[in-house]
């Protein structure tokens, strides 16, 4: 009978620090998230100083937990993956760091994850079958970018935002409101509670052959609109910004997958979250597309999408060595 592989995921590129057991890059043992939302609220946006040494006071009591709850110790690990790239510089040195000194101790592969290419592996933690190629749409605060996902270290840029990313236009246009941060959950709340569902913005960049996204016209319109319409509703006008926002997204994932022929989806990052979003994908798709988003826990940051992904490398041996650095940016 071949070996069960365990492996421990590690995760702290930007305002979340987790820490997962995964066995075999697809069952959760344990995933383990301290969020650090309470602390940045007060400044509408993660402060770096801040996050990086919030990580480091919670990284071993996390690990420590995740071991726990998957009933095993670090001796029963057979491999340790962390975000290395792209990120807070010294937040992801808090993860990556925890990581080589495990690997040095427990004499096991050390693997640096790519945080997107890890985001778009969180279906696959969750039953999903993983099949190349698949078309990965990314959507968080720092990201809104279609990919060709070819295999676990190669992905095609399809379209990406030339300005604010779509999480970023849900976090500005909360905060120009005053509603707080992060923006989406409290947009997607008020949203719901809109009676007059009327169209108050102009369609995003409606030129067919264009691949790219932008929201920063959006979240000018919106302030605009604000200023034109003291007397606005807050709920119609949060109904209008999503519905655009989405309505944007959508027209380019599916104009591009049916381009390529590819019909399995994986929709994720902290936007994929919105039950709206969820609801006209699953609306709009075909019978024979297959649209797989994250739930919710993994549809933000997780280390359960590092450890998954990790067992992917660590099956094809791909190991990194203890010299392996962080990046702000996208480069190995
Ligand atoms: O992936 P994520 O946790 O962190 C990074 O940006 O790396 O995504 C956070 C973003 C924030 O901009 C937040 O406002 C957005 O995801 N978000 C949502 C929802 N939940 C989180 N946007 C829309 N609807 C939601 N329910």
């Amino acid at each position: 009978m071949n070996k069960d592989i365990i492996g421990l995921g590690l995760e702290s590129s930007c305002d979340e620090t987790a820490a997962s057991i995964v066995k075999n890059g697809k069952v959760v043992l344990s995933n383990k998230i301290y969020t650090q939302i309470e602390l940045h609220s007060e400044y509408s946006g993660v402060v770096p100083e801040i996050a990086s040494r919030a990580h480091l006071e919670k990284i071993n009591y996390l690990i420590e937990e995740a071991l726990k709850e998957a009933n095993i110790g670090f001796e029963d690990l057979d491999y340790v993956s962390a975000t290395n790239r792209p990120g807070l510089v010294g937040s992801l040195l808090i993860a990556l760091q925890s990581a080589k000194a495990i690997s040095y101790v427990q004499k096991i592969p050390l693997i640096g994850i790519n945080h997107l290419e890890a985001h778009l592996y969180a279906p696959f933690v969750e039953g999903n079958d993983l099949l190349f190629p698949y078309i990965g749409l990314l959507i968080s605060g720092g990201n809104t970018v279609l990919y060709k996902v070819n295999d676990i270290d190669n992905m095609e840029v399809l379209g990406k935002t030339v300005d604010d990313a779509i999480g970023e236009a849900f976090d500005k246009v909360s905060k120009y409101l005053e509603l707080g941060y992060p923006g989406g959950p409290i947009i997607e709340k008020m949203a719901k509670m809109a009676t007059k569902r009327e169209k108050l913005f102009p369609k995003l960049l409606t030129k067919k052959d264009d691949t790219r996204f932008s929201y920063s016209g959006l979240k000018t319109a919106v302030i605009t609109y604000i200023k034109n319409n003291p007397d606005f509703e807050r709920s119609e006008l949060a109904y209008s910004f999503q519905e655009t926002a989405f309505d944007l997204l959508l027209r380019r994932l599916f104009v591009t997958s049916r381009e390529l022929g590819i019909k399995n989806i994986v929709v994720a990052g902290g936007v994929a979250a919105n039950g709206r979003l969820k609801e006209l994908l699953l609306k709009k798709k075909n019978r024979d597309e297959n649209i797989m988003i994250p739930s919710l826990q993994l549809c933000t940051d997780n280390a359960a999408m590092v450890a998954g992904l990790g067992y992917q490398y660590y099956i094809r041996e791909k190991f990194d060595d203890l010299s392996v650095d962080i990046s702000s940016r996208l480069k190995r």
